[in-house]
């Protein structure tokens, strides 16, 4: 439902649940799940609401503990929702929710560019100095029509005056990969089949994004797992904190295809995920 009281502008998502309805904090007015009025309490119980007092509602879906709305026209049939199938029930997760403000595909690009590893996490993940860029390989894949995966993997090396391979260069990957990419907006780290870093991407305009980052794991003992949960998701904000800090400052806002940057072989997940996301946009995609 949309976050507006036609009465007079309140936020609704401050109001609270009655029922099936919304109740806006200011008047009291309560809205049914179609987004129709359905009291007015300064007009008595009696009354019935004027037509006019009605919000916009869409459809949802919830899965794996994410919410989905379907912003387009209304439907017979949706779409099939993304996920990472290899994340198996099992496993167990805790969520940190982070506002960035920024377009939510510089921060998508953000992670799948393995050449600010060793430069904005110096003193964590990127620890060692790797600044030379093998590749990285990035290949897609697809399991559905409309459904689009990339599988990333990363060969970061000291730099001892060597060339830096060619993706074309790299030999065949025989692990599983490092990164992957779900088209709308979902990416995992695979660090092991046991651990996983998840984000969901949630677009809210041109310049802010909601970022959902979870921590999979197994451990199901109520304790350890709390304390598990917790100590991964701390490790994860200052990785995150790192990245944040550098990303909110990329002009323009939102990237595309041709906005005049100059890329280099090391960005070219980027350039995958530029060129798919175009394809979406309008409608070309294979
Ligand atoms: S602004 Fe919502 S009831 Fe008045
Ligand atoms: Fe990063």
């Amino acid at each position: 439902m949309s976050d507006l009281c036609p009465h007079r502008g309140v936020a609704l998502s401050v109001g609270r649940l009655k029922g099936d309805c919304i109740q806006c904090p200011f008047h009291g007015f309560e809205y049914d799940t179609s987004g129709l009025c359905t009291r007015v309490p300064a007009n008595g119980m009696n009354a019935k609401p004027p037509q006019a007092l009605k919000v916009k509602t869409y459809p949802t879906r919830e899965v794996h503990g994410l919410v989905y709305i379907w912003w387009g026209e209304p439907r017979q049939t949706y779409p099939a929702l993304p996920w990472f199938e290899s994340i198996h029930e099992d496993m167990v997760y805790t969520t940190m929710k982070d506002h960035w403000p920024t377009h939510y595909a510089r921060a998508i690009e953000n992670q799948l560019d393995v050449v600010h590893l060793p430069f904005i996490h110096r003193t964590t993940i990127g620890r060692g100095n790797r600044t030379l860029v093998n590749g990285p390989l990035a290949t897609e894949e697809s399991l559905w029509p409309g459904d689009h995966l990339i599988n990333l993997w990363v060969y970061n090396e000291v730099d001892q005056g060597q060339k830096p391979l060619k993706p074309s260069e790299l030999p065949e990957p025989t692990r599983r990969p490092f990164l992957q990419f779900r088209f709308g907006n979902l990416w995992q780290n695979w660090i092991a089949d046991n651990l996983r870093i998840v984000i969901a991407f949630a677009p809210i305009d041109q310049e802010n994004t909601l970022m959902y980052i979870r921590y999979y794991h197994t451990l199901r003992t109520p304790l350890l797992r709390q304390i598990y949960g917790w100590i991964g998701s701390l490790g994860n904000v200052v990785i995150e904190r790192q990245d944040k800090r550098v990303v909110v400052t990329q002009r323009p806002f939102r990237p595309d295809l041709e906005i005049g940057e100059i890329l280099i072989q090391g960005d070219s997940p980027i350039i995958v995920y530029r060129k798919r996301r175009r394809a979406l946009i309008d409608g070309t995609e294979n």
